[in-house]
């Protein structure tokens, strides 16, 4: 059965806080742990750039967004985790997938239309303050889904019509070109809560009344003891409806755990008393991811290696791909043997080939040999017969283009040229692709 595909990312411009942990990083991770899951997880820094024009920021928030995310217990090794910006096929992509769209489904965004709307009843001009990056942004977000051919799309409700702009665009292109890219769906998790801030609307950066994820102890203690609560005195009876308190609390304890301090509301519990157990039930949850968190921002380079580990399994995903896709609208190498049609479809002229195979430490690897059993290519071992396919089918399609995005994996012969290669895998493609 052909696994689902997840995908979903985090623009870095801010801190996360204890909602985006509730309503993304939890889920996410839970569902990477599911068995039958391929998730893709990113850091989406070019959308970054729509919000701020602050350089330092979009650093350091991609660190701490990728510390959060790997504290709370991402496995890098079971999902692929990348940074936007590392991946230079997305921007690509992202330029055909601006050209099949219509430019009146842009017109009717809900991100530019709120904006649009916003000036007008100010008397300005419509498109005052609005960039032509904020105006094409679901159009990055198609191409940021459509790269990687994602299934499912977990996002909250505010991004439904963006995953549907996704599927308009999948549908024009291969609509033009032939059927090259998978119609995603949105993955709306009902369970999933949308935590209130401080002040009892929706936690949000832009009302100011976050709770950031990793704030110490104290200042956690500190910004739960300022959650806005009605007035009444210890020893009356309080509402668990409309109490941020109470809903931010359920999002964290158990169902038992909820039961008894829906009572405890019944039975009057001070405000003060409420608050002290909030603070610990949340820091009970925290407190073994804040040590994690704080050792990987002390070692960002640590979290640069993951993050090119990530860029490396993505790409190998993204070049072919998009190497297919330049093809499929015309992008293409004017070779006789490209455009003249009606030459035969193999030339297996020397018979170069691979071999794979497994070795006693249990991994499985890949040679490459000329048409002569001269040894051009020796791969390390990867973890699945899978991952070393998907490395020849690579080298396959893209030429030695696939050489950089393997170089952790594959081990260069002394005395073989790039050319070597070259011709050798050149009389194992086909003459003409389709
Ligand atoms: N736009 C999303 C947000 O603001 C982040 C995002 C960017 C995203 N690209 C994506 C989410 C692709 C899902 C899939 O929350």
């Amino acid at each position: 059965m052909k696994q689902t595909r997840f995908l979903t990312g985090i623009t870095t411009s801010g801190t996360p806080h204890l909602g985006n942990y509730v309503g993304s990083i939890r889920p996410s991770v839970a569902a990477s742990q599911g068995a039958n899951a391929e998730s893709f997880y990113f850091l989406a820094d070019y959308h970054a750039l729509i919000k701020t024009g602050e350089p330092a920021r979009i650093q350091q928030s991609t660190l701490e967004i990728a510390a959060s995310w790997l504290a709370a217990g991402l496995d890098p090794d079971r999902v692929t985790f990348y940074r936007q910006s590392d991946i230079p096929q997305i921007p690509e992509l992202t330029w055909f997938l601006t050209c099949v769209l219509g430019k009146g489904v842009l017109n009717r965004a809900h991100a530019y239309k709120a904006q649009v709307d916003k000036n007008l009843a100010a008397g300005n001009d419509a498109d005052a303050d609005v960039t032509a990056g904020l105006f094409m942004y679901p159009v990055l977000m198609g191409a940021d889904i459509l790269m990687f051919n994602a299934h499912q799309v977990p996002v909250g409700r505010d991004q439904i019509q963006h995953i549907e702009m996704a599927r308009d665009m999948a549908k024009g292109f291969n609509h033009l070109y032939g059927e090259h890219l998978v119609l995603p769906e949105a993955l709306i998790e009902e369970s999933v809560a949308t935590l209130p801030g401080l002040d009892g609307r929706k936690m949000s950066k832009s009302y100011d009344n976050t709770i950031p994820l990793f704030s110490s102890r104290e200042q956690l203690k500190k910004l739960i003891a300022g959650i806005v609560t009605d007035s009444n005195g210890p020893g009356v009876a309080k509402q668990t409806e409309g109490s941020a308190l109470f809903q931010i609390y359920q999002a964290f304890a158990s169902a038992d755990e909820t039961a008894a301090m829906r009572q405890s509301y019944a039975d009057g519990i001070a405000w003060g008393d409420a608050k002290t157990m909030l603070f610990e039930r949340i820091d009970r949850d925290i407190a073994p991811m804040r040590e994690q968190y704080k050792a990987l921002m002390a070692d960002p380079q640590k979290i640069e290696a993951i993050l090119q580990a990530g860029a490396a399994k993505a790409t190998a995903l993204s070049a072919p791909l998009m190497h297919e896709l330049r093809h499929a609208v015309g992008l293409r190498k004017l070779k006789t043997s490209d455009v003249t049609t009606s030459k035969a479809k193999t030339v297996k002229a020397g018979a170069s080939s691979f071999k794979q195979y497994r070795e006693v430490d249990a991994q499985f690897y890949f040679k490459f040999l000329s048409s002569e059993g001269k040894l051009l290519i020796q791969s390390r071992g990867f973890a699945s017969p899978k991952d070393a396919a998907q490395a020849i089918a690579n080298l396959q399609q893209l030429g030695t283009d696939a050489l950089a995005a393997l170089q952790n994996q594959i081990d260069v012969i002394p005395g073989v040229a790039v050319a070597d290669i070259e011709d050798a895998l050149s009389s194992l493609t086909p003459a003409s692709k389709n």
